[in-house]
């Protein structure tokens, strides 16, 4: 079956915004403790960081980083996490259930960023603590000196200020899982008020305030219309989280998911426009998808500790092995997130190491890229200049979840100022090759300077510890004729064609 697409760069969506390429790195399992930091490791550096790690962390292309959680941050105190690391308290993790022994801290969090060239994106504790809690954080962080708070920063080694630009208030708020978790009414209250302060030390933060844990939550949307009600003067932008998984071995189900973040997306937006209306403000809230991956979520439960006298210092938890399915979907999720550039201002891929990771480690042994490393890296590589909306003519296929679905999916990207423009493209078909002729006619006399695709005959194949280059993207075979494109795509394909 053949499928016609055209890619014209007058259709432009909005800014490729580097934020879209962001990461998430929590306290939570091996993340922080024997992922990028094992001082005894060979690779370890002065401080005990991964340069093994490090080095695929900078060629996975993460811009900002939103840490220290996720449900961790429900029940952190950030003051423990600073100072003199022999007298940092050891605290229980409630959300994990684990030790957090604050060896990592936020000085140690932010030199990490400064080797990884990534930024740092804060989350407050709006769970257990409050808006004065969350004042105190941004002075000790952004004030250059001259107060109690800054000037401890300053006594413990940073001179200059963190300077975080992007704040989260609070963590999925929405969840019944989560540490303090509150009605969408009491924490609009508490959200507004912790902005309102947070603006008075610092008004040139940008604030995102907690939307749905998902879509499927069920207050979702009211949830949205409730909390903005509280806030929409006080942020700049509301969180969307959302995680996929094939469910009961439904494979087309699950090929088809990023149609679920595309109206995700769409009705947070249209919730929030309509807040908007019906306060007659100018004012447009963008999104911060500041979670999403594919995620194995019921396999959690049965590997976390619960009993009172079981608290483990970094356990293997949500070690999530990725397939070639699963980078397909999610590398349509990141076509999804750039097909809505307009709105989405930021995103965090949860997460980045060892828990629900593209990259993993073993102690004392190697780094490798899981399956999902590639269209991460690959799509933050050529994604540049603006995202532009493709025109697609093809077949559909039936699923159970997400009803008739394109079987092909794309977005492109065109920098004006390089001339470089970029497709990505997903086949969500499971049965046959789809051939694919591109209409690029619209870019000028291009030609195709590299193609990749992430596939394979075997679908459910992995890279692991005993074979960690068993999945690699391939070159793609491409033909340029008349300004047509030609590709033909295997069924579960990911693939990204740079053009010029
Ligand atoms: O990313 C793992 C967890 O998923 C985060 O801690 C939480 O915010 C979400 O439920």
């Amino acid at each position: 079956t053949a499928a016609r697409l055209t890619v014209d760069p007058r259709f432009a969506i909005g800014a490729v915004r580097r934020r879209l390429f962001g990461g998430f790195v929590e306290h939570l399992g091996r993340h922080i403790y024997d992922g990028i930091h094992e001082p005894g490791h060979p690779a370890a550096d002065e401080q005990g960081f991964r340069r093994d790690v490090l080095e695929l962390v900078r060629e996975l292309g993460v811009s900002t980083i939103r840490y220290p959680g996720g449900n961790f941050v429900s029940g952190f105190r950030w003051e423990d996490s600073v100072g003199p690391r022999e007298q940092r308290p050891r605290r229980l993790d409630l959300a994990w259930h684990s030790t957090e022994t604050n060896e990592v801290g936020l000085h140690e969090f932010a030199d990490w960023l400064d080797k990884a060239g990534s930024d740092l994106m804060l989350a407050v504790n709006l769970g257990t603590r409050g808006t004065l809690e969350a004042i105190d954080l941004l002075e000790y962080a952004n004030v250059p000196g001259g107060s109690t708070l800054s000037e401890q920063r300053i006594a413990n080694g940073r001179a200059e200020p963190f300077d975080v630009r992007v704040w989260c208030l609070g963590n999925e708020m929405d969840g019944p899982w989560q540490l303090g978790h509150r009605s969408a009414d009491d924490y609009g209250r508490i959200a507004a008020r912790t902005a309102k302060g947070m603006r008075q030390l610092d008004p040139s933060i940008e604030l995102v305030v907690c939307g749905s844990s998902g879509a499927q939550m069920p207050t979702f949307g009211e949830w949205e219309r409730v909390v903005l009600q509280h806030t929409y003067d006080d942020v700049d932008m509301i969180s969307c989280h959302a995680y996929y998984q094939e469910h009961d071995g439904d494979a087309a189900s699950f090929l088809a998911s990023a149609v679920d973040m595309d109206r995700f997306i769409e009705a947070v937006v249209a919730t929030a426009d309509h807040v908007g209306a019906a306060r007659g403000s100018t004012k447009r809230i963008d999104i911060s998808f500041d979670e999403w991956n594919v995620w194995y979520i019921d396999r959690v439960d049965a590997v976390k500790p619960t009993a009172i006298d079981d608290w483990p210092i970094a356990p293997r938890l949500l070690e999530d092995v990725y397939s070639v399915m699963d980078a397909v979907v999610f590398g349509n999720l990141m076509i999804s997130l750039l097909a809505h550039a307009d709105r989405v201002a930021s995103a965090s891929l949860a997460q980045l190491v060892n828990v629900i990771a593209p990259i993993m480690t073993e102690p004392g042994g190697p780094a490798w890229r899981q399956t999902t490393f590639f269209p991460f890296a690959l799509t933050s590589r050529l994604a540049r200049g603006a995202a532009v909306r493709v025109q697609i003519d093809a077949g559909t296929v039936d699923t159970a979840r997400h009803g008739t679905v394109p079987i092909v999916d794309a977005v492109a990207t065109h920098d004006d100022a390089t001339g470089e423009s970029a497709v990505f493209l997903v086949h969500r078909g499971l049965e046959h090759p789809v051939e694919l002729e591109i209409d690029v006619r619209g870019l000028g006399d291009v030609e195709v300077v590299e193609a990749h695709a992430l596939h394979d005959d075997d679908p459910r194949a992995s890279n692991t510890l005993d074979d960690p280059e068993r999945v690699r993207p391939r070159t793609l075979e491409t033909r340029v004729a008349d300004g047509i494109l030609f590709v033909t795509l295997p069924p579960v394909a990911w693939a990204a064609v740079a053009l010029r």
